[in-house]
């Protein structure tokens, strides 16, 4: 019996110092301890001991006892001290407040130039104008010559322009000797579309182009500009102002005021600017005029059956207006406290 004893100590002892988890214990505690356990069988049967015995292997079996809950007790609060540290140090790192109100997710959104420049495709479009394209990098054939602005008429210096290094060798472009630029308008277009389209049409072209020039508050070297024509047999100066008075009055309400200059493009004639009434004065907005026998004839179109009429306004001046923001460089700065205004 006291072997026996000897050997349930062993035992035991190389079970608590394996033991790494509180299920582990408890299950130790079972083992040694609970109810069937090996140490409760050797103390319930020392009743049927002789008396002798009684004292000296029950002294041993109740010391063992006592040693082993010892032992389990002492592993325990270790157990659970750790458990609580970890607890502690989670919360302290990722604390999660759940009645936090919720955080809101940055979002894209449209630049206020492409707003207008939506706005006012719809409006033209409801008249019946088709949306046309060009590219950024021209010819000086689609740019100036076939607008009527020959090579060294002074007319040219109307717009400063950016022209491309000629590539080594290279050809420059498919229009054969061209020098190629960026765009400095959007009348380009224009030529685009008739040198492949036949009349009548109706069109508008928004784009970018560029301007090599000082920057101010109303200059930047390069801003958009939404051209239009419309070409028929019967298109007069009197449906441009119909339809550029209809345009103003749903951009910014019935009460838009406009005005006709007269004015000067080598591409129209009669040339006009057009002004807004703006602030107590007026705000130039666009040119335009009837489009140039020279245009049409650029274009293989005959000057005798055809007429027309052509725009060009600046994005930009709308939007300025629209927002009320007084620095045309502002839509280009790329300043996230001004664009998330929009
Ligand atoms: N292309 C001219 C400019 O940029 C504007 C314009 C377009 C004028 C069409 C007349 C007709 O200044």
């Amino acid at each position: 019996m006291a072997k026996a004893l000897e050997q349930l100590k062993i035992e035991a002892k190389k079970d608590l110092a394996r033991a790494q988890t509180l299920e582990v214990l408890d299950g130790i505690f079972r083992t040694y301890l609970g109810r069937k356990g090996d140490l409760t069988l050797v103390l319930r049967s020392l009743a049927k001991l002789p008396k002798a015995k009684r004292k000296t292997i029950g002294s041993k079996a109740n010391a063992l006892r006592d040693f082993l809950m010892q032992e389990i007790e002492q592993k325990k609060t270790g157990f659970l001290k750790k458990e609580a540290l970890r607890l502690a140090s989670l919360a302290q790192g990722k604390w999660l407040d759940v009645s936090a109100p919720g955080k809101k997710i940055e979002t894209g959104h449209l630049h206020p130039i492409t707003l207008v420049q939506r706005k006012a495709q719809e409006i033209f479009q409801s008249m019946g104008f088709e949306i046309a394209d060009g590219p950024e990098i021209e010819d000086e054939w689609h740019n100036f010559d076939a607008l009527n602005i020959p090579k060294n008429h002074p007319a040219r210096d109307m717009w400063d322009t950016f022209w491309l290094k000629e590539p080594k060798g290279g050809q420059r472009s498919k229009v054969k000797g061209q020098k190629l630029l960026l765009r400095t308008h959007t009348s380009p277009v224009q030529i685009r579309y008739m040198e492949t389209h036949t009349p009548p049409l109706r069109i508008i072209a928004p784009g970018r182009i560029f301007r090599y020039e000082a920057t101010d508050a109303r200059h930047e070297i390069n801003f958009y500009q939404l051209e239009g024509l419309m070409v028929g047999k019967k298109v007069s100066a009197a449906n441009f102002k119909a339809v550029i008075e209809e345009f103003y009055r749903r951009f910014f309400g019935k009460d838009a005021k406009v005005r006709f200059r007269p004015s000067y493009f080598p591409f129209t004639e009669p040339s006009f600017e057009v002004d807004m009434a703006y602030n107590a004065g007026w705000m130039e907005m666009m040119g335009a005029g009837m489009v140039h026998p020279n245009v049409f004839k650029a274009v293989h179109y005959n000057p005798q059956d055809w007429q027309g009429f052509a725009f060009g306004m600046g994005l930009d001046r709308l939007a300025m207006i629209q927002y009320k923001v007084n620095d045309i460089r502002l839509f280009y700065g790329g300043d996230l406290r001004f664009l998330q205004q929009f």
